[in-house]
């Protein structure tokens, strides 16, 4: 098994991978992605799966005929702007290792199997993210979809036209969702737990509430030699006092929050700024810590707008609540990873997922695989080579339990 998953993992290593960050550029719909989706096409075809791509352009990769009460599995192949080589693909190519495995061991599930790969999971091109599984699911209308836009006012509908797809289409496909039974994502742990333990893979138990809310700080662009203090409304200030704003309400809060991207106009070093756009990531234990915070950034960055004469807009781009997997499954997953050893450690996470959004309408769970470092969404992110042999086993071993895989020519 460990032969597979090396070397499908060797063939889709290098593409989308900038020369010299070393980091991942897999941005939905565009040339990277194009490759990573043709790799995953003719990989899970060379393993005799028959891939289809459905309304949304989420990849299906069937053993037997779809449907119904189908287990399925897989995860993501697009990045955060120069994130690392797991998250994602982990899941995906240990799920095309684990059907690799149950065929070599002369084994056929007697529930359709199938593997998938979710589009724009990390929402890095165009804003929202799991699109893919909210469209499936409709957890988004088709129509906010279609014209939601990336960095150079391209909308997601033109992009998937430009793919070679018709987003017409898109939308809520209860008839593809109810042919799935069970979900199952295998993912790299996006922390430190596994670490401190002897287990190489874990179970989810919940993903904390979270979303993501765009501010726009308008002031007026001057000239930074000439124009006085007294005479300025920088859109930078706000912004600064918003940015420790946050990591003050997080604190306060035992949350997270972040500011991680921004957008500065015209962006020159003697112009006061016009406008800052900044996105704001907030996540919490408890969907009243997470509205806590959120409340106290926003009065934050508002009383300080109003201090420095700059209007400020905020929206809420996506909002994604919390969710307690399935206890019956993750029970009896853990219990089966762990093996002799006793049930497989249970964690929560602040990361969000497609299992995560599919939970509305599936039963679904997810594996975690120790991550030395914890480091995420970021180049440095890695699984030790034993480890992602130990993840691609515990898949197995579950896929083969849910889909009650028997001998090859046993009904
Ligand atoms: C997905 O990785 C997220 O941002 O939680
Ligand atoms: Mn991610
Ligand atoms: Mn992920």
């Amino acid at each position: 098994m460990s032969e597979v998953f090396d070397r499908l993992w060797e063939r889709l290593a290098p593409l989308g991978r900038h020369r010299t960050t070393g980091g991942y550029r897999r941005f939905s719909w565009g040339p990277a992605d194009a490759e990573v989706r043709a790799w995953f096409t003719e990989s899970a075809r060379a393993l005799g799966l028959d891939v289809e791509t459905d309304r949304n352009g989420n990849l299906w990769a069937w053993w037997g005929a779809p449907g119904p009460d189908a287990v399925v599995t897989g995860s993501h192949l697009d990045s955060v702007p120069d994130g690392g080589a797991y998250d994602g693909p982990l899941g995906v190519v240990s799920a095309l290792a684990a059907v690799a495995e149950l065929r070599g061991r002369g084994l056929r599930p007697r529930r359709p199997l199938a593997v998938t790969v979710f589009v724009e999971e990390e929402g890095a091109r165009f804003g929202v993210p799991c699109l893919g599984t909210r469209l499936l699911t409709g957890a988004i209308t088709p129509d906010r979809a279609a014209r939601l836009t990336d960095a150079e006012g391209t909308t997601w509908a033109a992009a998937m036209a430009g793919a070679g797809l018709d987003p017409e289409r898109i939308g809520a496909d209860p008839d593809l969702l109810g042919r799935v039974g069970v979900f199952v994502e295998l993912h790299v742990e996006q922390g430190r737990a596994l670490a401190r333990t002897d287990a190489p893979v874990g179970v989810a138990s919940a993903v904390w509430p979270h979303g993501r809310w765009r501010l726009d700080f308008a002031g007026q662009a001057d000239h930074a030699g000439t124009t006085r203090l007294a005479d300025r409304n920088d859109p930078m200030l706000p912004f600064a006092e918003t940015v420790l704003a946050a990591r003050a309400a997080a604190h306060a809060n035992d949350a997270l929050a972040t500011i991680g991207k921004v957008h500065v106009a015209p962006n020159g070093t003697n112009a006061i700024p016009s406008r800052v756009r900044a996105w704001l990531d907030a996540r919490a234990p408890s969907e009243a810590a997470l509205r806590a915070v959120v409340q106290r950034v926003d009065s934050a960055a508002r009383r300080s707008a109003a201090d420095h004469g700059v209007t400020l807009a905020t929206y809420l781009e996506s909002a994604s609540p919390v969710v307690h997997f399935d206890r019956a499954l993750r029970d009896r997953i853990a219990a089966l990873v762990g093996g002799a050893a006793g049930p497989a450690p249970v964690l929560p996470t602040g990361a969000g997922h497609d299992a995560a959004v599919l939970s509305s309408a599936v039963p679904t769970a997810m594996l975690f695989v120790r991550n030395p470092t914890g480091l995420s969404h970021a180049p440095e992110e890695f699984v030790e080579p034993a480890d992602r042999h130990a993840g691609v086993a515990a898949l197995t071993e579950v896929l083969a339990e849910l889909a009650g895989a028997g001998p090859e020519g046993q009904a």
